[in-house]
């Protein structure tokens, strides 16, 4: 399973020679500007909710790829009413994709469309593929939900917000770790705005004393678990 961070909470990965694109937000980020969504590939996209920062480039890279847009029922239906492929799911439930099982889990913030339109409760994505299990959570607080994760699935990666303000910070990053049973941390939704820069040294130590191991990506780099 291939994991490249393409900015903000835009997560790729590429599985059994699928390519899934989480929460494409690229052409609005200055700090991607090095990357062309144009060139991005994409059988599915999947949704945590839908804030500008996460959807903005759904639609041009779906109706270029012809992608499935796997998200909440409200979500998924708004872009199959819009002609797009889709595939509506809802909390605690799993399908088995070509590519492995995925299942949405709790998450804990808000989710409207950028018009203010409702878009369901938010979410993140356990994601089951190739003898890899990975956790997205989406925008979300500390939330004891994530207890409940490590009962069914034994992760190998954990994907955690830690830019505070509107998720959690590298502190509650690390008890979210404890609760997932998953000492090994992809860090995102920092740095992108005024509000959620964090000091990248500070965080890595702060996971390191835990004994626990944060990475924190380039913009377009990727890691192969
Ligand atoms: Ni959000």
């Amino acid at each position: 399973m291939k994991i490249t961070f393409y900015g903000h909470a835009c997560i790729g990965i590429k599985v059994k020679g699928v390519h899934i694109l989480v929460d494409p937000f690229i052409s609005g980020n200055p700090k991607a500007s090095h990357i062309d969504i144009n060139t991005l590939e994409a059988d599915y996209i999947l949704l945590t909710h839908a804030h500008q920062d996460l959807i903005l480039d759904v639609e041009a890279i779906a109706k270029r790829t012809d992608a499935v847009i796997v998200s909440n029922y409200e979500i998924a239906s708004h872009y199959g009413n819009k002609g797009f492929n889709y595939h509506p799911m809802n909390h605690g439930g799993s399908w088995d994709f070509k590519f492995g099982i995925v299942k949405y889990v709790n998450a804990i913030h808000t989710s409207s469309f950028p018009d203010g339109s409702y878009a369901g409760q938010p979410g993140g994505f356990v994601i089951e593929g190739e003898h890899k299990n990975i956790y997205i959570s989406g925008d979300t607080a500390l939330t004891m939900d994530m207890k409940l994760i490590p009962m069914r699935t034994k992760l190998d990666l954990a994907i955690l917000p830690i830019g505070s303000n509107f998720t959690m910070d590298v502190d509650d990053a690390i008890i979210a770790s404890d609760f997932l049973d998953c000492d090994k941390v992809l860090g995102y939704h920092y740095d992108t705005f005024g509000y959620i820069e964090i000091n990248h040294q500070e965080a890595k130590r702060k996971f390191f004393d835990s004994g626990k191991d944060l990475m924190l990506l380039e913009i377009g780099e990727s890691i192969d678990l």
